[in-house]
């Protein structure tokens, strides 16, 4: 189901103090089905000893050009002979300097010469070293060669400085990773989202909003950034983490959030409105906390735009994708709100399943039809809303030429 299952991977570990995150994405890869082979530097097997990595990925560590447990002699080539992929992580500003300069003066520098696949280096030193002038030229001469350079992160060092050069956390590269092993079909393009409920202020610590915990909105946003968009999701509160690669704008009320958007779509190719919104607020309001008083009380409340709505009835609209939540009638009623705010795409889905869960069943309308996507987690179904909504884009695109 993964885009990682199945796959070989060497992971190189070159010497750094963020050797040991290397151990926790063994981990991690392991834990999503990749065959990892782990090829330790001298300098890496000096901070994490291969016995570690043995453990954790369940084979033999390799450190050794020269090791005699290769039948043949040839760990240098037989490592990545149907490998994916190499992953360096960490990998030093020594290890970017020989790999850019074709050295080959131990197992793993030489397992990146003489490759026919993918290479992704995960840089982690001192800031000065990664500011260095060296390094940059390193830098630029590698993502030139084709070499995908993942991180690094801003942060505190170990060396006790703060700045550019940490390594991406391990749940990061995960990410990073399977970014690299997707179809790129969304590249180039800019999506803009919204995600989660919208809280309208009755007093400064009251409000009216809604359960919607968010989940669907942001796996569509990682979905979206995997496939190779710019990606900017208009968030209300929800307690999730932004997704990596994803501009993330935080919004309270319906307001706030059609601000946003509005900001966001003009050179916007696709926009999803996956957020709850509420379709009122109160009419007013109150500036300071209202006082219980025990009488009965009444709050008017005013209606909100409809932000899709608004959206879609642009002069020049980006491709519009609405969801719609519904209890009983789905067909009836998707179908429905998609003519009526002229989307080309809806996704549908009964409210009793969704709700908070991991797992959601929706059905995908649009001008040929429907198409039910069946029952699956809510990443698998945003990665097959991303795959048939760039198709539609690119018949779009044939049909124009
Ligand atoms: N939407 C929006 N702005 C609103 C209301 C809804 O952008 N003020 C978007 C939602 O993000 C979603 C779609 O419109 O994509 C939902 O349509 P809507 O008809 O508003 O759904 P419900 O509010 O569930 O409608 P109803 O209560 O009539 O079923």
């Amino acid at each position: 189901m993964n885009e990682l299952k199945g796959r070989k991977l060497v992971l190189g570990v070159t010497g750094g103090v963020a050797a040991y995150k290397a151990a926790e994405l063994t981990r991690l890869l392991v834990k999503a089905g990749v065959e990892v082979h782990v090829v330790l530097t001298e300098a890496g097997a000096r901070f994490v000893t291969p016995v570690t990595f043995q453990a954790l990925s369940g084979r033999t560590v390799w450190t050794d050009l020269w090791d005699g447990r290769m039948g043949n002699n040839m760990a240098h080539i037989d490592l990545t002979r149907g490998a994916d992929g190499i992953l360096i992580a960490p990998a030093s500003a020594d290890m970017m300097a020989k790999l850019v300069h074709g050295l080959a003066d131990d197992l793993l520098s030489t397992l990146c010469l003489a490759r026919d696949c993918p290479l992704m280096v995960a840089p982690a030193m001192n800031r000065q070293m990664w500011e260095n002038p060296a390094t940059r030229r390193n830098l630029a001469q590698l993502q030139a060669d084709g070499v995908a350079v993942l991180g690094p992160a801003e942060g505190d060092q170990a060396c006790g400085e703060t700045g550019p050069g940490r390594m991406l956390e391990p749940e990061d590269l995960l990410e990073a990773l399977i970014a690299c092993f997707q179809p790129k079909l969304m590249a180039g393009r800019k999506v803009v989202l919204t995600a989660g409920p919208t809280f309208e202020a009755i007093d400064p610590v009251r409000g009216i909003t809604n359960s919607s915990s968010g989940k669907m909105g942001y796996a569509l946003a990682r979905a979206f950034a995997r496939a190779g968009a710019e990606v900017v999701l208009v968030s209300g509160p929800v307690a999730l983490p932004a997704p990596a690669g994803v501009r993330r704008i935080d919004v309270l009320s319906a307001l706030q959030m059609r601000e946003a958007v509005l900001a966001e779509v003009a050179d916007a190719e696709v926009f999803v409105g996956v957020a709850a919104v509420a379709d009122y607020r109160p009419a007013q309001a109150a500036e300071h906390k209202i006082k219980t008083s025990g009488d009965a009380m009444q709050l008017t409340l005013a209606p909100n735009p409809d932000i899709l709505a608004e959206v879609a009835a642009l002069p020049k609209p980006p491709f519009c994708v609405g969801f719609a939540a519904e209890s009983r009638d789905l067909d009836a009623y998707a179908e429905g709100k998609r003519r009526a705010k002229r989307l080309p795409l809806l996704v549908g889905n009964l409210v009793q399943d969704a709700l908070g869960g991991d797992d959601n069943e929706v059905v995908l309308y649009d001008d040929n039809g429907r198409y039910p996507l069946g029952r699956a987690s809510k990443a698998e179904l945003a990665k097959r809303i991303v795959d048939h909504l760039a198709a539609l884009l690119a018949d779009g695109e044939l049909r124009e030429e």
